[in-house]
């Protein structure tokens, strides 16, 4: 399950100052994403200060900063940040960016610090962001050193706004940004309630995969349930999803958030899924439970996947939970960090499915390398015809909640919302 990338590979994509304006979305309807959007740096550029930077965006889960002094290296869009709980147990986000010198200095994932520390001169900053030493800074000998004026407490790292709500951190380079709950909406704060309950959360593993796609296609996989049978052989062969499978789709009144619900079926129905090529009747599971939930929720949802705009997708397929961070890497990669949760002191039994069932999820996971797999073919099908015109019709032209699966309203709803706030 766990899939480690070296952290040497990530590198943040120039940004050029100036780019060429980019051409007009195809209509005023929804039902139509123009494929430049995907490889257009100019697009990429702009959706990092009206996209990522202007909204909260998932940075951590408080289960990842256990005690004083832990830290979290994490992203808001593509800007490296560092999330930190202080000696108060006060967390804050600040960026990972030395005042001094620009250089990005926390490259550890996580683990415990009792102040940041650039490598390359040694300044160093409380876990808060303020600088609190210079090396040399009165020079040597009465040699050098910084101006007698230097201000250092005007050379702090940079700080982000920071809200938590039930042990899900959230962090925006926005001086005033509205509150996370207004933002989200009271349909999607049911949904974020229902896995993140106030109960403490345990971390159970990581995963981490760079896909060659661009972010937003992320977002639509998971936005779209019409894929889920006729991708994705393991779930409709071994009955965790059909095309009668009871399913919804909804969204907040911004088209922003969504979340998509699929529910336990009476009796598994052969000609839903004698036609589709995704059912291998030769196919049989040695470990049944791999697929057999335990109920835990107040409600017969077996799979609730919800995706918060920007960076955020809530996973609950079965038993397996997870937050899944998107980080944009340009226009043509992303990475998908995995974090696999369960609550602390649970039933041990509840436990084991749990880490069984994740076997579906992440970068080589049963049901989702399908994913990560057609994502790279749609983004080269993208980047080669940056001029063709995506359908987005499935359910009709509205952008109204849906109670079935053959629909991709959530991506139309998605794209109000982009458009609106890219002004494309
Ligand atoms: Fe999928």
């Amino acid at each position: 399950m766990l899939n480690h990338l070296p952290d040497t590979t990530i590198q943040v994509p120039d940004k050029p100052d100036t780019a060429p304006p980019s051409p007009a979305w195809p209509s005023d309807s929804y039902d139509r994403v123009p494929a430049w959007i995907y490889s257009d740096q100019a697009v990429y550029t702009k959706e990092q200060e009206r996209v990522f930077r202007s909204s909260w965006n998932y940075v951590a889960l408080s289960a990842e900063l256990p005690e004083n002094g832990s830290f979290k290296r994490s992203w808001v869009g593509d800007a490296p940040v560092v999330v930190t709980r202080d000696r108060d147990g006060v967390v804050h986000c600040v960026v990972s960016r030395c005042a001094h010198r620009g250089v990005e200095f926390v490259r550890e994932l996580r683990g415990t610090l009792k102040c940041l520390r650039c490598p390359y001169h040694q300044w160093t900053y409380s876990l808060d962001g303020r600088l609190t030493g210079v090396p040399f800074r009165r020079g040597v000998g009465g040699k050098g050193g910084m101006p007698p004026d230097f201000d250092a407490s005007a050379s702090g790292l940079q700080r982000l706004a920071v809200t938590e709500r039930n042990g899900v951190i959230f962090a925006s380079f926005a001086s005033e940004p509205p509150s996370l709950e207004l933002s989200l909406g009271p349909t999607m704060i049911g949904y974020f309630d229902r896995v993140f309950n106030g109960r403490p959360l345990e971390i159970l593993g990581y995963s981490r995969q760079r896909i060659p796609c661009n972010w937003k296609l992320i977002f639509e996989n998971i936005k779209d349930p019409y894929h889920a049978s006729t991708l994705h052989v393991f779930l409709v062969t071994f009955g965790l999803f059909r095309a009668d499978t009871p399913a919804a789709v909804k969204m907040d009144p911004s088209g922003a958030h969504s979340v998509l619900i699929s529910s336990k079926r009476d009796a598994v129905s052969a000609a839903e899924t004698a036609e589709l090529a995704t059912f291998r009747k030769d196919l049989s599971l040695n470990e049944p439970e791999l697929v057999q939930p335990i109920d835990e929720f107040d409600d017969p949802h077996t799979a609730v996947m919800q995706t918060i705009w920007p960076n955020l997708i809530v996973q609950q397929q079965v038993n397996t939970l997870a937050t899944r961070h998107i980080v944009p890497r340009g226009p043509g990669q992303a990475d998908l960090l995995w974090t696999f949760f369960g609550y602390a002191g649970e039933d041990p039994v509840l436990r084991r499915r749990r880490l069984l069932q994740a076997n579906l999820m992440g970068p080589a996971g049963l049901v989702s390398v399908d994913d990560g797999e057609v994502l790279q073919q749609t983004q080269d099908g993208a980047s080669a015809y940056p001029e063709a015109n995506y359908l987005v019709e499935m359910g009709g032209r509205d952008l109204a909640d849906a109670d079935h699966m053959v629909t991709e309203v959530a991506i139309r709803a998605f794209y109000q919302h982009y458009r609106e706030v890219m002004d494309l």
